[in-house]
C-alpha cells in the first residue's frame, strides 16, 4: 500500500489537468448508501421499479415512496465529508480542473467545488414533468404525507431532478463531461462501480487521448485491468491523507 500512496502522490505532483470522476461511494462516508456493493441499495430495493422511467410514468407512487422514506431523510442529513473538501483543496491548488460526479446529492457544491459537472442531475431539484416549474426538495417532502404523487399546479406530476434508467443524461453535462476526459492529463476515479454508461465511458475515454487513470475504489471495477494505478480502499480517506 505504501508503495501505492507514494506513485499517487507523484501522479498528482505532475498532473495539472486532473479530472476527478466520482460515484456512490465517494459520499458513503457522508451516510448515504451506494446502490451496489455492500448493503448497496439495489439489493434492497428493485431498480427497475424505483430507478426506471418507464416504471415511474407507469405508477410514480413507489418511486415518490423510495423518495420520501429512504432518500430523502438520508440526503437531507448528509454533509460534504473530508474526501469532498480535499478536491476543493485540489481545485484551489490550480490542479483540479473538473468534477464529474454521478451523484445526485450536490455535496460537491456544498462543500466548495465550483466546477462540477452532474451527469445523472441532481435530487435536491423538484420540477413539474409537464410545464418544467421548479419547487423545493423541502417544500414537496411535507406534502408527500398526504398526497402521492406530489403534483404540479398545473396537474403535471413531479419528479426530482435525477435521471433515471430509460431516460436521456443532460446533453450539455454530459458533452462538457466528454471535452474535459479530451482535455485532462489524469483521470482520478473516486467509489464508483464503474458499470454504468455512458458515463463509465468518461475514464476510458481519459485514458485513451493520454491522461493518467487511477482507480480508488474498494471493489474490484471493470476497468481495473486497464487502470495506471488501482487502489482498493476508500476513496475519501486516501485523498485526504494526501491533500487534506
Ligand atoms: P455504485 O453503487 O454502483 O458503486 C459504488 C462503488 O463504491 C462500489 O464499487 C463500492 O465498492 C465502492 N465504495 C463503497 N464505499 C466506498 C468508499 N468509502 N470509498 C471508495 N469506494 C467505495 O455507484 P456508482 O458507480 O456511482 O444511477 O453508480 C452509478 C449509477 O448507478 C448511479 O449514479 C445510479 C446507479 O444506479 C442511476 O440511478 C441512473
Amino acid at each position: 500500500m505504501g508503495e501505492k500512496i507514494s506513485n499517487l502522490k507523484k501522479i498528482l505532483s505532475t498532473s495539472n489537468q486532473i479530472i476527478a470522476f466520482t460515484g456512490a461511494g465517494f459520499s458513503a462516508e457522508s451516510g448515504i448508501s451506494t446502490f451496489r456493493g455492500a448493503g448497496g441499495l439495489w439489493s434492497k430495493y428493485d431498480p427497475s421499479i424505483y430507478a426506471n422511467i418507464n416504471y415511474f410514468n407507469q405508477d410514480p407512487t413507489y418511486y415518490w415512496n423510495f423518495f420520501k422514506d429512504e432518500r430523502y431523510p438520508v440526503i437531507k442529513k448528509a454533509k460534504p465529508n473530508d474526501g469532498h473538501y480535499a478536491l476543493v483543496k485540489l481545485e484551489k491548488q490550480g490542479k483540479l480542473y473538473r468534477i464529474i460526479t454521478q451523484n445526485i446529492d450536490g455535496l460537491h457544491q456544498i462543500a466548495g467545488s465550483s466546477d462540477v459537472i452532474e451527469l445523472h442531475g441532481n435530487t435536491r431539484k423538484i420540477f413539474c414533468m409537464s410545464c418544467d416549474k421548479t419547487y423545493s426538495i423541502d417544500d414537496i417532502y411535507k406534502r408527500l404525507k398526504y398526497e402521492l404523487p406530489p403534483r404540479c399546479s398545473c396537474g403535471g406530476v413531479l419528479k426530482p431532478g435525477t435521471v433515471l434508467f430509460g431516460e436521456p443524461l443532460p446533453q450539455y453535462a454530459l458533452d462538457m463531461a466528454m471535452l474535459a476526459a479530451q482535455n485532462c492529463d489524469m483521470c482520478l476515479v473516486l467509489g464508483s462501480s464503474l458499470v454504468v454508461y455512458p458515463a463509465a465511458s468518461i475514464p476510458r475515454i481519459a485514458q485513451k487521448k493520454g491522461a493518467v487513470l487511477v482507480i480508488i475504489n474498494i471493489d474490484p471495477t471493470p476497468l481495473d485491468d486497464i487502470a495506471n494505478l488501482v487502489i482498493h480502499e476508500s476513496a475519501s480517506k486516501i485523498l485526504s491523507r494526501l491533500i487534506g
